[in-house]
């Protein structure tokens, strides 16, 4: 893996997968990059949060998934990507929580293609398990989120190991993988990542 290797001196990489455990802080990161690259940050777990809100009964199914901390159905979740990777492929996006499997990315890769969406980066936010199980039962008390107990955590811990981390070696044959330690402070995080993109001289 490269850990923090700038990609080009030329130009700023706008499509970028955010790869991280429950916890590793890619949505903190997403919001933030949003921001700073005039770019749309797309959360997967928002959206599908968002359907299981409105109550309609796609939401119901997802809310069992979510609940319990496996993933809902690779057809679903493309069909959230689908319907917004025209814009994606235009304006560049911050993509956080899609992929979360080997099927998943290949399946995907087919649509970003047609859409001029096919991801610049790969950033991995690199963060011990401790750090982030003690990162979301510290959110569970303040947030409430239904999937932040402790036996849940387990198991998104369990699914990112066995289906979601076999992606770094997926992209990795692509070259396209940066890794970033995540622990620090969310600040230096973004930095780091800028840094990466070719956004700032970072640290
Ligand atoms: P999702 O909402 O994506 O959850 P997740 O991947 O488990 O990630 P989190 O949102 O818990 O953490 P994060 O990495 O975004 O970190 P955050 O910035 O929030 O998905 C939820 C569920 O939806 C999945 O379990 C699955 O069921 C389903 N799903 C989603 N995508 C799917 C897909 N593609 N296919 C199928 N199913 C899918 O930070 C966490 C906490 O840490 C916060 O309190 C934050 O303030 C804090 N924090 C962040 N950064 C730092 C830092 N640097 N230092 C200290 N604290 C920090």
């Amino acid at each position: 893996m490269t850990r923090s290797q700038r990609l080009s001196d030329q130009q700023v990489s706008k499509k970028i997968l955010l790869l991280g455990a429950p916890g590793s802080g890619k949505g903190t990161q997403g919001a933030r990059l949003a921001h700073h690259l005039c770019v749309e940050h797309l959360a997967v777990g928002d959206l599908l949060r968002a359907e299981i809100t409105s109550g309609s009964e796609l939401g119901e199914t997802i809310r069992s998934k979510v609940e319990s901390g496996e993933l809902v159905s690779d057809d679903l979740v493309l069909e959230l990507i689908s319907t917004r990777a025209a814009q994606m492929g235009e304006q560049g996006y911050i993509l956080d929580g899609f992929p979360r499997s080997v099927v998943q990315a290949e399946r995907g890769r087919e649509v970003a293609e047609l859409a001029d969406a096919v991801p610049d980066v790969v950033i991995y936010l690199d963060v011990p398990e401790d750090v982030v199980v003690e990162r979301l039962l510290a959110r569970a008390a303040i947030e409430g989120r239904a999937d932040d107990n402790e036996e849940t955590v387990r198991n998104r811990m369990r699914v990112f190991r066995e289906s979601t981390a076999p992606l770094l070696a997926h992209y990795e044959k692509q070259g396209k993988v940066r890794v970033v330690d995540a622990v620090g402070s969310p600040d230096e995080v973004t930095m780091e990542i800028l840094h990466i993109v070719g956004m700032s001289d970072g640290k």
